[in-house]
């Protein structure tokens, strides 16, 4: 896969995509990751990227000019195709079902706003979809951009060391995943549960199903209502006093 990241600030990108997970991934040639800086493609002697919003209100909005120069300039720097998506509050929410459909991209492209946001040209004409990670405002999307890129890269086949841990997520059941503990079996006296340590692979996995389906009609009752649960799961959930069908209406 090929991400596109472009932005006023790309410094502020480079440094997290250097570390860890994403860096391996890109070292490995999993993904190929490129930071664009807007301001190259903006015009005149300020190389102004921003301007006053018509009609008047505060701040200041992201001209179509450089925005459309420098997508245009990036999607033709490889033949590969995919969503042209604008990192906004206003785009549609980003999740894990989200991450999953752009890892089956061959190729993204992520614009950051900065500003008050962008030229309405910029939504309507270029984007191809917008994404918000969340219902907050931040004062650009560059750590939006590292949320999906880091999400989706977490993904691609290769990028985890170890082939299925992100299969075992959060989320990628649908629900929660339970505690985990690692050595030592007591610390300060606070013990490991004896079912981990017992080496029955399946009751461990039974159980730890179990505290999922526990963490997660406790914290987040709303999955519970749409993860798919069998009737034992169904039937042991009402005796703990939970029922899944009532859970986030
Ligand atoms: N830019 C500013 N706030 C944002 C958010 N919540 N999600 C995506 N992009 C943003």
């Amino acid at each position: 896969m090929r991400i596109d990241i472009l932005t006023l600030f790309p410094e502020m990108v480079r440094g997290p995509l250097s570390e860890s997970i994403v860096k391996r991934a890109a070292e490995s040639g999993v993904v190929e990751i490129q930071v664009h800086d807007i301001r190259d493609w903006a015009e005149g002697k300020h190389r102004a990227a921003d301007d006053y919003t018509y009609g008047g209100g505060p701040g200041m909005v992201m001209k179509p000019e450089p925005v459309f120069a420098a997508t245009e300039a990036v999607v033709e720097m490889s033949t590969e195709r995919g969503p042209i998506i604008l990192m906004t509050p206003i785009g549609r929410r980003f999740d894990h079902d989200v991450a999953l459909e752009l890892a089956e991209e061959e190729r993204i492209v992520l614009i950051c706003g900065r500003y008050e946001g962008f030229d309405a040209r910029i939504h309507d004409h270029l984007a191809t979809d917008e994404l918000s990670i969340g219902d907050y405002v931040l004062s650009g999307g560059e750590l939006p951009a590292l949320v999906v890129v880091e999400a989706v890269v977490r993904q691609l086949p290769g990028a985890l060391g170890c082939a299925d841990s992100a299969t075992e997520d959060s989320f990628a059941h649908g629900l929660l995943e339970a505690p985990q503990y690692t050595r030592p079996p007591e610390y300060r006296g606070w013990e490991v549960p004896e079912m981990l340590l017992s080496g029955h692979h399946q009751e461990i996995d039974g159980w730890r199903r179990r505290r999922n389906l526990l963490l997660t009609a406790q914290r987040r009752p709303d999955l519970l209502w749409s993860a798919e649960l069998s009737d034992d799961e169904r039937k042991w959930l009402a005796e703990q006093g939970v029922d899944p069908a009532e859970s986030g209406q």
